[in-house]
């Protein structure tokens, strides 16, 4: 283990031989800014003033040569070599709730949800709290690298739900929908993000889920009910998918929409033809209806890059404050 010294300040937090310099971090408490925890978007990137790192994966997409000359490295792939000092701009808004921990989880049910998703429930060694919206790493014995999924059911319980997409060819999910076995074991390291539920807010709600983005928006919408936050105020889900494939089981959509009588549940499908249901774009159909109110709303999302790009780009066009959008990037 080493000891991690941040620049300017006089703390400093251990890590561990398997953990990385963010996940050891957010562990410590230290608001260090990340989003997807796999070396994809960058936003965990520090500059190394001593000591020397290697990346847990070696590939990262969002590293390269410019990092490596100015000794700037990825927090959540990064395990030190030697005890470091590190420079990072802190930011409150990514003060872990919980703190994150890893532990052994069990596999207690697998549901099917559409024709490619189904939910996952594991039990953990130990219970433990997450906001809705929050996501975990999934890590399998054998496969480099954790997996990040969001959990769709509340924290506090040692059963922790995740609504999984299968990826054609993809080593975690292949394992998950087609090798484990109720009772099999896996490891579970959360929770991260910061795109949850924030419970002080007076808006109406406005969550937007594509494909594999339904999980973190069902987190929110039970956690919504729960604390109480559906009465007198509007709350608009779209959930976008190809086909009526895509469309998920009756019980879940009946589940949300009965929640409270201010929830609308809409389904949008860009390439059914068939008329019975919306057709188009989530991002476009979502901004139809709610557009001109935006102000109004809190806007939660996830899904695929290219509708999170779509859903960026018309929340900048319309105005909305950066302080109303939630979202951790997919990758
Ligand atoms: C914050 C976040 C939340 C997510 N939530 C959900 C969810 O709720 N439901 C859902 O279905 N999907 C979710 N995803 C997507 C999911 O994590 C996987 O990308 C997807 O399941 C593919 O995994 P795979 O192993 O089957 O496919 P693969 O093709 O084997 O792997 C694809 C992805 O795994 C990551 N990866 C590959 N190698 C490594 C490595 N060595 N170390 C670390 N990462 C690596 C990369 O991000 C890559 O894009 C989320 C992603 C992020 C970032
Ligand atoms: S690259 Fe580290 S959090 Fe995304």
């Amino acid at each position: 283990m080493h000891k991690i010294k941040i620049a300017g300040s006089d703390d400093e937090f251990i890590c561990m031989p398997d953990d990385t310099i963010l996940r050891a971090a957010l562990r410590a408490g230290h608001a260090m800014p990340y989003s997807c925890n796999v070396g994809s978007c960058g936003n965990c990137r520090f500059e190394l003033a001593e000591g020397t790192v290697h990346h847990a994966r070696e590939d990262s997409p969002a590293w390269g040569e410019r990092d490596l000359k100015r000794n700037r490295w990825l927090g959540c792939q990064a395990r030190p070599e030697t005890d470091c000092v590190i420079k990072f701009r802190s930011d409150a808004k990514y003060q872990p709730p919980f703190v994150p921990s890893r532990q052994s989880a069990k596999l207690v049910s697998k549901q099917s949800i559409t024709h490619d998703i189904a939910e996952f429930t594991f039990t953990l060694a130990a219970p433990a709290g997450f906001r809705p919206g929050q996501y975990a790493l999934v890590e399998i014995d054998g496969i480099d690298g954790g997996r990040a999924y969001s959990m769709s059911n509340l924290g506090g319980t040692d059963q922790w739900q995740f609504q999984i997409k299968k990826v054609p060819g993809g080593a975690v999910t292949s394992h998950l929908f087609d090798a484990i076995e109720i009772g099999d074991t896996i490891t579970i390291d959360g929770p991260y993000g910061s795109a949850y539920l924030q419970e002080n807010s007076p808006r109406n709600l406005l969550l937007i889920a594509g494909g594999s983005g339904l999980s973190p928006m069902v987190s929110i919408i039970r956690g919504a009910a729960a604390a109480g936050l559906l009465d007198g105020r509007q709350v608009n889900f779209f959930y976008g998918g190809r086909n009526q494939d895509d469309i998920p089981a009756s019980a879940l959509i009946d589940e949300i929409t009965g929640l409270g009588t201010n929830v609308d549940v809409q389904i949008v499908l860009s390439e059914d033809a068939s008329g019975t249901y919306q057709g188009g774009f989530v991002h476009d159909v979502a901004w139809a209806k709610i557009g001109d109110s935006i102000s109004d709303y809190d806007l939660y999302f996830a899904g695929p890059a290219v509708m999170a790009a779509a859903i960026q780009k018309r929340a900048y066009e319309t105005e909305l404050a950066q302080d109303q959008m939630f979202f951790d990037e997919f990758y």
